[in-house]
């Protein structure tokens, strides 16, 4: 008998040893082409803009949103998350500059796909809240509700001339009921059968989500309570879940991704479709404050972040930090 017990031959530690060792055993690892980079196109200016809450993130030109493409792909990164921020004038209630064939998410999804071609997966964010006025993500009723239906009609639109512009995939993110099924509709309508939906299944309504609209300039006045779910259910996102794969989801997404991680692996063990999940802008924030201040390991706390999202079920993670993280695991760290 030895100090450890009666039963010594179960030694866990001896698979920690080294880290040889520790990599070979390793259950989970991290790969360039599971990230996808969300990035952000603003109308009208001639130099990126700096997005105080997401150091390191910009408003991107059009010009070097080309580049940041061509950088995620050099990288290795799977694909790219467009998101446009319209002038300020173009903003209504309808969100109109949403569906115009020349705005700027559009002239941006051509330029990126002229640039990079299928090389990288060209995604679309659908949803209104970049160009309404009142900063929600569909139009209003007479009361101020969000209209469910009347939205519907806009994103069908909006998914239409996402994918006339270049998207290889849209991401209705906006929580209408129905929008999957609307969109599949209205793509296939137009001979985009090809072009597929990554459903934002289980989005709930999140204090992270703070620096985000900062980053699209939201004009948004109260909250999304009516539309985004409550972060106190799970079962509901099972009931989205199976909805939006009735409707034709071709990949389903969990956001946010860090506080969730509980939804994001039930979601996972039900599906047989890609996983994704979204560490939004405000887990970005936290890791950046943490490390600016000295208090947390930059680098260590991102690994471990993007790799618990991935061990809880992801298959692909939107993150502002995937080129530099490709960049890095391309670089064997
Ligand atoms: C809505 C949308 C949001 C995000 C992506 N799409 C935010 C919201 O619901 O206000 C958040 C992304 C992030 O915080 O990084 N179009």
């Amino acid at each position: 008998m030895t100090a450890y017990g009666s039963f010594p031959g179960a030694r866990p530690r001896r698979l920690r040893t080294t880290p040889a060792m520790r990599r070979m055993v390793a259950e989970t690892r991290l790969h360039p082409a599971d990230l996808i980079l969300p990035a952000f196109v603003r109308e009208g200016i001639s130099e990126p803009v700096a997005i105080s809450a997401m150091p390191g993130v910009v408003q991107h030109t059009r010009d070097t949103l080309r580049k940041a493409a061509v950088e995620a792909l050099e990288a290795g990164v799977a694909g790219i998350m467009l998101f446009g921020v319209p002038e300020d004038e173009k903003k209504d209630a309808l969100g109109s500059a949403g569906l115009d064939p020349d705005g700027i998410l559009q002239v941006a999804l051509r330029d990126v796909r002229a640039e990079v071609g299928d090389e990288l997966v060209i995604m679309s964010d659908v949803c209104l809240d970049e160009y309404t006025d009142h900063g929600h993500c569909g139009v209003l009723d007479e009361h101020g509700r969000v209209d469910n239906d009347a939205t519907l009609e806009r994103y069908a639109e909006m998914a239409q001339v996402q994918a006339d512009a270049g998207a290889h995939v849209v991401g209705p993110s906006g929580m209408m009921d129905g929008q999957v099924g609307v969109i599949r509709d209205a793509l296939d309508a137009i001979g985009k059968e090809d072009v597929s939906i990554l459903a934002y299944t289980a989005k709930y309504s999140s204090a992270f989500y703070g620096p985000f609209r900062e980053a699209i300039g939201s004009s948004l006045r109260g909250d999304r309570k009516t539309y985004q779910q409550d972060s106190a259910n799970v079962r509901e996102s099972l009931r989205e879940l199976a909805l939006d794969l009735e409707e034709g989801a071709d990949m389903v997404m969990v956001k946010p991704a860090g506080p969730y991680l509980d939804v994001l692996a039930k979601v996972a063990d039900s599906v047989d479709v890609p996983v994704a999940a979204y560490q939004i802008s405000g887990e970005y924030a936290m890791v950046e404050a943490a490390a600016e201040k000295g208090w947390i390991d930059r680098d260590k706390a991102i690994a471990e972040t993007l790799l618990g999202i991935k061990r809880a079920g992801a298959s692909m993670i939107l993150t502002y930090w995937a080129t530099e993280v490709a960049q890095g695991l391309g670089a064997g760290r």
